[in-house]
């Protein structure tokens, strides 16, 4: 089977699991209102870790940490930002940092997916700003606590749907492309995997690893932001044929927890099985573009 086709014969392979406990440990998570980000923090609440919910809601929030407080025996936090907006992910950052707490995980996972091309204010389009840029200032200003949190791990809730290509440096916006709901989150996903791979080289021997994976087919809230003809369409076309995001849940509790995955780092994973991206992600020569352009755009570099 080609390698592009792998990843149809790895999602029906069957999954790792791990009882590895990880109490006492620090972890963020974003998006965790919903989902295979809620699933998540129920299964690391479960595995016994405190947590850091980063939610654009706050009322969302406070009723994801009333419920696995009152399940765990764990503390949860959480803390307040929209990712269309990076002033609020800085300030999210620096909440986090005056905390004073490890950071033994950091789960990166908020995403969306958009049918029609929107902007933020500040004029980028927004799957990308969500999805990559966000995910990606976030690591960037929390990493000095990470690497002093060693050993620690970094994953990134990616998806097989960067695939679906889409990533134009002369085009982030599509301003001159007409708009693909789905290559809008292959471009987004995409850069964050290219992302990665920079990173894993800069956090050699260093403890921390950093890791993607696919959670799976599962029916969540996303695309439901959409159109009354899209939420049609998952609702009664797709849903039927996806998981439930406990598997994601369970799938992204392996990653963080178990001890094999202790010195795994810059790696994708469908679920639990390692897999390799497609090839257009694996090209470091535009990857070094993407950082330099991410770091441009996140302000993290003028
Ligand atoms: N579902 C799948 O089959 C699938 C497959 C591959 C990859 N994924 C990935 O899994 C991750 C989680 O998605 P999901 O399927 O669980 O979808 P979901 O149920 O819609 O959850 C998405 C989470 O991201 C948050 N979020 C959305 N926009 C945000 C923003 N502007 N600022 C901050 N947080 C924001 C949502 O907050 P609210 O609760 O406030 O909306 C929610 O907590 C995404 O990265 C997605 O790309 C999912």
């Amino acid at each position: 089977m080609p390698d592009e086709l792998k990843f149809i014969a790895n999602g029906r392979k069957t999954q790792k699991r791990t009882t590895a406990r990880i109490d006492g440990r620090n972890c963020i998570i974003t998006g965790a209102t919903s989902g295979v980000g809620l699933a998540a923090a129920k299964r690391i609440a479960k595995g016994g870790a405190d947590l850091i919910l980063v939610c654009r809601n706050p009322e969302k929030g406070s009723k994801v940490k009333e419920e696995v407080e009152k399940e765990h025996r764990v503390k949860v936090d959480t803390v307040t930002a929209d990712f269309s907006d990076l002033d609020q992910v800085r300030r999210a950052a620096a909440t986090i940092l005056e905390k004073n707490t490890r950071i033994d995980f950091l789960v990166n996972n908020a995403g969306i997916h958009n049918t029609t091309r929107q902007l933020t204010d500040t004029g980028i389009e927004m799957v990308f700003h969500v999805v990559h840029l966000a995910s990606f200032l976030l690591t960037r200003l929390l990493l000095n606590r990470i690497l002093e949190s060693s050993p620690a791990r970094i994953l990134y809730v990616n998806s097989e749907g960067h695939r679906f290509g889409g990533l134009d440096l002369d085009d982030l916006d599509w301003k001159k492309r007409r708009y693909s709901g789905f290559k809008s989150y292959g471009a987004a996903k995409t850069a964050q995997l290219m992302t990665i791979w920079e990173l894993t080289e800069q956090l050699t021997n260093s403890g921390v690893t950093i890791n993607a994976m696919h959670p799976g087919g599962v029916a969540t809230n996303i695309g439901m932001n959409n159109g009354f003809l899209y939420r049609g369409y998952q609702r009664y076309l797709l849903f039927p044929f996806l998981s439930k995001p406990e598997i994601s849940g369970e799938a992204i509790y392996y990653l963080i927890a178990t001890p094999e995955m202790a010195n795994v780092s810059g790696k994708f994973f469908n679920q639990t099985i390692e897999e390799k991206p497609a090839a257009h992600a694996l090209n470091r020569e535009i990857g070094k573009k993407v950082w330099e352009i991410s770091e441009q755009l996140t302000g993290l570099k003028n």
